[in-house]
């Protein structure tokens, strides 16, 4: 596929998967630790995680296509060498990151939040993380058309 048009569903699936991240992190994150209700992040969770997650796949997936087309094959990835292939190694290292907040979210907090709010400060924590995760990505990401890092 054209490296433009993978560029343009790899930045609208940024938008997603950063903005849905800052909304839950500045609007309904206060609200529920204001109003210790758990409801409104799990409500928002439920609305949001099929379009995230698809942001986030198709993420993944233009990204790697990308760094294909920069020569950063699945051989290069992790060496730390060229300005390019270090942007896209550190990527993959946070999109790892992500991964484990993601299911740590999944199984060890998300089923215990839905009747205990003691467990609200455990998702704020994962909710910043993998906020600043995204937008660490995001920045990393912008790094490329000046030639890495
Ligand atoms: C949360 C996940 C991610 C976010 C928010 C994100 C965001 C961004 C943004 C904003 C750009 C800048 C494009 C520009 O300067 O016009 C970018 C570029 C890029 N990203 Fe990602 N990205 C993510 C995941 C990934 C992954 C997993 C990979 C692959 C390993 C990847 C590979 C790339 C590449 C190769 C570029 C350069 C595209 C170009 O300018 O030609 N990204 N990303």
């Amino acid at each position: 596929m054209n490296h433009h048009l993978l560029l343009i569903i790899h930045l609208l699936s940024a938008t997603i998967w950063v903005g849905g991240h800052l909304l839950l992190c500045f609007a309904y994150l206060p609200q529920a630790l204001k109003e210790k209700d758990p409801k409104i992040i799990l409500n928002y969770e439920r609305k949001y995680e099929p379009v995230g997650m698809t942001a986030l796949a198709l993420l993944v997936i233009t990204g790697i296509l990308m760094a294909y087309k920069y020569g950063v094959t699945f051989g290069y990835w992790f060496q730390f060498e060229t300005p390019i292939e270090k942007v896209i190694s550190s990527k993959l290292v946070l999109l790892l990151l992500t991964v484990v907040f993601a299911l740590s979210a999944q199984f060890r907090v998300l089923p215990k939040l839905k009747t205990d709010s003691g467990k609200l400060p455990e998702m704020t924590f994962h909710i910043i993380s993998v906020t600043i995760i995204g937008v660490l990505m995001l920045i990393f990401g912008s790094f490329v058309r000046f030639g890495g890092f």
